[in-house]
């Protein structure tokens, strides 16, 4: 084999493994839409702005860049703050703990997709460690 066909075929087996992954996370924002319409758009609405008062708008940037945090969100809910918390069941938003890792990984991919500054990918792991 000549220098040149080895060349281009790793030239050749790295764009087919780019090509490869990108495919992977079309296909988790593509289920991750699926997700979110399922539990989230009735609080947070089908174009992530919310409910003024109610439900706040996820299209912030700080928020879809902070992995941890929508991770956390997801999995625990959210506990009111102040006198609220204290009172008996006040949790503002439910834990969702029933979705799998995989249903969370591709939320994550498919709200900072389609409102963020750019996709994040956490892995299944990131999910688990955080249960
Ligand atoms: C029953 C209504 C409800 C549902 C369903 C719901 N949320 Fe929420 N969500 C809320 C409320 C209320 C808050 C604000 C809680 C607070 O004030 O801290 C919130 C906050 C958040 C936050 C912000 C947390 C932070 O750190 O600021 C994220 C991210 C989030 N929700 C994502 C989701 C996703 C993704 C889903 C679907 C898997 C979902 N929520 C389903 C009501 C809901």
């Amino acid at each position: 084999m000549s220098i040149r066909l080895i060349f281009s075929a790793a030239i050749l087996f790295g764009w087919v493994a780019a090509s490869a992954s990108e495919q992977d996370v079309r296909n988790q924002i593509g289920l991750g839409a699926l997700v979110f319409s399922d539990n989230c758009i009735k609080c947070h609405q089908l174009d992530g702005y919310g409910q003024e008062k109610l439900y706040p708008s996820l299209r912030d940037p700080k928020l879809l860049a902070d992995k941890e945090r929508l991770i956390r969100a997801i999995l625990h809910g959210r506990l009111a703050v102040g006198e609220v918390a204290e009172s008996e069941g006040a949790r503002l938003m439910p834990r969702l703990d029933f979705l799998t890792n995989e249903e969370i990984v591709a939320i994550v991919a498919f709200i900072t997709n389609s409102w963020g500054d750019e996709v994040i990918v956490v892995s299944e792991q990131d999910v688990q460690n955080a249960r």
